[in-house]
């Protein structure tokens, strides 16, 4: 028994990392494909110690697959989700593209896995920045309720691709040579202009839509109502962003200001409390010994880190708090391997017969 198993993006940031947390998971594969453009084709890579040459991806790729975990950017999920569902597979997605698709659950296992049950074929994992504040959100929200959020990102360059984690890399040596540094990629690709991270902060994740605010941003705003109140939409909560790339390889740091329902008695130290006992927060929070979460920390970790938490001084029911993550495992790798495993465990790896209607292929 087991699943076969398809890793579309394979060779990028996240889903080299796909792969380590696939192998480190309790989901049984049985067959392992790994699927990238046509650039590295014939490359080979390793699954549990086993040599596997990368393939370029088709709709045929999927013939025979049960289970895809997808990084490989929206319009390639755009084209071959649709073709690997027709093909009877279970996709679980990284892009933003299916996100807010009334069809596709929007999951973070620690706060909304029922939302799982509902899946037609397509389920999408939230942008990194989204889901370590939802995680560190849900606890206080299921305790003492939750009105308004605003939140400030400090997002690495990993959280652009491999490309701009590379380029920041290399600014920052160039800059430390005296050399002048080139910028190609970020703030985002494909943009008119170009900045050099290294040394230096980019107000501007992904492009500017409307009021002023980047996709990033709307992105956190739709994305933490979907999740936590099951309405993109809903007024049930006021949220609101500000997304800064920050010259961190791996780690978004965020600081967080939330208005809990009046009348619930929430404090600080009750906060910290249910933070302490939450399912994948890690609270580090004692500033007589300095300890705060810290991107360098995080890498490599499965977990959200929560410190800082404190009254706003001046609005009742208000406090803020600092939350650190490693973008590209709960940000992206370890939370879509986590959603597999919740898969597999409520027996959900299989698609309906009213997927193929909902998700129509190109052409
Ligand atoms: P490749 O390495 O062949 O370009 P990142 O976000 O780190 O840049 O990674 C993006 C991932 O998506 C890479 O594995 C990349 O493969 C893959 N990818 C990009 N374009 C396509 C495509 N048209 N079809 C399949 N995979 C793609």
């Amino acid at each position: 028994v087991g699943y076969n198993v398809a890793i579309l993006g394979a060779t990028g940031a996240v889903g080299t990392r796909l792969i380590q947390q696939l192998e480190q998971s309790n989901v049984p594969v049985k067959s392992i494909k790994l699927l990238a453009s046509t650039r590295s084709a014939g490359k080979t890579l390793q699954f549990k110690q086993k040599d596997i040459v990368v393939e370029a991806t088709t709709p045929e790729s999927f013939d025979g697959i049960d289970l895809v975990l997808a990084s490989g950017g929206g319009s390639v999920s755009k084209k071959f989700a649709p073709e690997a569902v027709k093909r009877g597979a279970v996709v679980v997605d990284n892009s933003s593209f299916w996100r807010m698709n009334d069809q596709v659950p929007l999951v973070v296992p620690e706060v909304n896995e029922d939302a799982l049950y509902q899946h037609h074929g397509i389920i999408a994992n939230p942008n990194c920045s989204t889901i370590q504040m939802v995680v560190a959100l849900a606890p206080i929200k299921q305790q003492f309720g939750l009105k308004r959020v605003i939140v400030s990102t400090y997002q690495a360059a990993s959280g652009a691709g491999q490309t701009a984690w590379q380029e920041l890399m290399t600014q920052s040596q160039a800059y430390i040579n005296g050399e002048e540094m080139t910028a190609d990629i970020l703030p985002v690709k494909g943009d008119k202009q170009h900045y050099p991270l290294a040394f230096n902060l980019l107000p501007q994740i992904d492009v500017f839509e409307d009021y002023g605010y980047t996709h990033e941003e709307w992105k956190m705003i739709h994305e933490t109502k979907k999740i936590m109140f099951g309405d993109k939409n809903t007024k049930a909560i006021k949220v609101t962003a500000t997304a800064v790339r920050v010259p961190v390889p791996i780690g978004h740091g965020e600081t967080v200001y939330f208005e809990t329902e009046s009348g619930t008695q929430a404090t600080a130290a009750g906060i910290q409390k249910a933070l302490a006992t939450a399912d994948g927060v890690v609270l580090q929070d004692d500033p007589a010994h300095q300890v705060y979460p810290q991107p360098i920390n995080a890498e490599g970790k499965r977990e959200t880190f929560v410190g800082r938490v404190r009254p706003d001084v001046e609005n009742d029911d208000s406090f803020h708090m600092w939350v650190v993550s490693d973008n590209l495992l709960k940000g992206a790798a370890w939370n879509t391997v986590q959603i597999a495993e919740r898969l597999v465990a409520l027996n959900l790896v299989r698609v309906p017969k009213d997927a193929s209607a909902l998700f129509p292929t190109e052409a």
